[in-house]
């Protein structure tokens, strides 16, 4: 009767306990992290509609000129035409960097990956795929309100 020998080293079809506990921790980071980089390029859209709206007064505003608010937990920035005011988000649509308003440029550059867009928050250069988010805003009783009432 011959003997069968088993090659050295034997190496199961299934995991070690390390192996399975390494594999565990691994998809648990994974989901964690998945989460967190959603939450901070899609923002919940609950945050957004329940932002309180925010005044400024007219007089603090001239033609020409903008002004940097929190709306909703997010930079924005009101900015005063000759034909209107207009707020934009100051989130890049493309992956969530900060942009920033070039008033000699008139336009808005994300430094992140050389986007940009124009006074209208429209995409001009660049990877963002789809405008800069606008908020409503409206004038009462010399007031710039920018939001929904609530
Ligand atoms: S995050 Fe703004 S261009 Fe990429």
């Amino acid at each position: 009767m011959t003997k069968t020998e088993i090659p050295l080293p034997f190496r199961s079809v299934f995991l070690s306990r390390r192996e399975f506990i390494q594999l565990g921790l691994a998809g648990v980071c994974a989901a964690w992290a998945g989460v967190f980089v959603q939450s901070r390029l899609f923002p919940s859209e609950q945050a957004v509609t329940e932002a309180k709206p925010v005044s400024i007064p007219l007089t603090d505003l001239p033609v020409g000129s903008s002004q940097q608010i929190t709306y909703g937990g997010q930079s924005a920035l009101v900015l005063r035409t000759q034909q209107s005011i207009k707020a934009f988000s100051l989130t890049c649509t493309h992956l969530g960097c900060l942009v920033e308003w070039r008033q000699d440029q008139q336009e808005f550059y994300c430094p992140c990956h050389d986007g940009r867009f124009d006074q209208f928050g429209e995409v001009v250069a660049g990877p963002p795929p789809v405008p800069l988010e606008q908020f409503p805003v409206r004038v009462v009783d010399e007031q710039v309100v920018i939001g929904e009432e609530v």
